[in-house]
């Protein structure tokens, strides 16, 4: 189903490559592959740092860890073993600095962009991603173009994965407004705090109403 390939992010970024959504460059790493020298040699030649090391099936960034070797107390190894416990198969990212944006996608749609931004402007950047408190913007403040381009970009990944009745798609925006792809999350939060009814009231649409379009969709398929 739709959902199990969106939910294995390599699965998921071969089809944005093949989709030419922009995705950050990666490699998978098996239990028991390679050494951490290794790891490190093929992090610099491939992904380079900071490095992002994620479980390939995990959601709410559990196991994820951004590397930074220039930095103190930064260690790959607690990364790939803090990744290892959640699968046997993770990955090395590209790390992109810059701004965390997500688009809610329902019935063929994209509602418009949101920007998650952490309060403090603290992501624990050398350390572990913690989630902290964040706000949200929606719509982001961006130009027409390039939301309507991200928006774009995150219908063909929804579709790329098959999904039918609604998804949210993450992405990362780095300084010179390029967007790459993080992933499609196939059951994003649905309670009325959630990013998806906040991006559906800003076309004006409210919960109950988000709910029966949902219901109405499903139905429908
Ligand atoms: N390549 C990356 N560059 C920058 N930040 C990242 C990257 N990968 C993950 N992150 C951060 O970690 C969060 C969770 O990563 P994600 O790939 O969406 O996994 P999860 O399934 O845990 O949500 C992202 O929302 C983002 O804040
Ligand atoms: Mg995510």
């Amino acid at each position: 189903t739709s959902s199990a390939m969106a939910m294995d992010k390599n699965i998921s970024k071969i089809m944005f490559n093949h989709y030419a959504i922009p995705t950050p460059k990666w490699f998978m790493l098996k239990k028991g592959d390679m050494a951490e020298q290794q790891v490190d040699e093929n992090i610099k030649l491939q992904v380079g740092y900071p490095a992002v090391i994620k479980p390939n099936d995990e959601g709410s960034t559990v196991g994820l860890s951004i590397v930074q070797p220039d930095v103190e107390d930064v260690q790959l190894g607690k990364a790939l073993s803090d990744a290892f416990e959640y699968s046997d198969n993770i990955m090395a990212e590209e790390y992109i600095e810059g701004r965390e944006l997500t688009v809610a996608v329902i019935g063929g749609e994209a509602l418009p962009v949101v920007e998650i931004k952490p309060k403090s402007g603290f992501y624990d950047y050398v350390h572990k991603y913690t989630k902290g408190f964040t706000e949200y913007f929606c719509p982001a403040d961006l130009p027409d173009k390039l939301a309507e381009h991200i928006q774009k970009q995150a219908i063909t990944a929804h579709n790329a994965l098959g999904c039918e009745v609604y998804s949210r798609v993450d992405f990362r925006l780095n300084s010179k407004g390029e967007a790459f792809c993080l992933e499609v999350n196939t059951l994003p939060g649905m309670t009325e705090l959630s990013l998806v009814p906040k991006a559906a009231s800003a076309v004006g649409m409210d919960f109950t109403g988000l709910l029966n379009r949902i219901i109405e969709l499903s139905l429908n398929k």
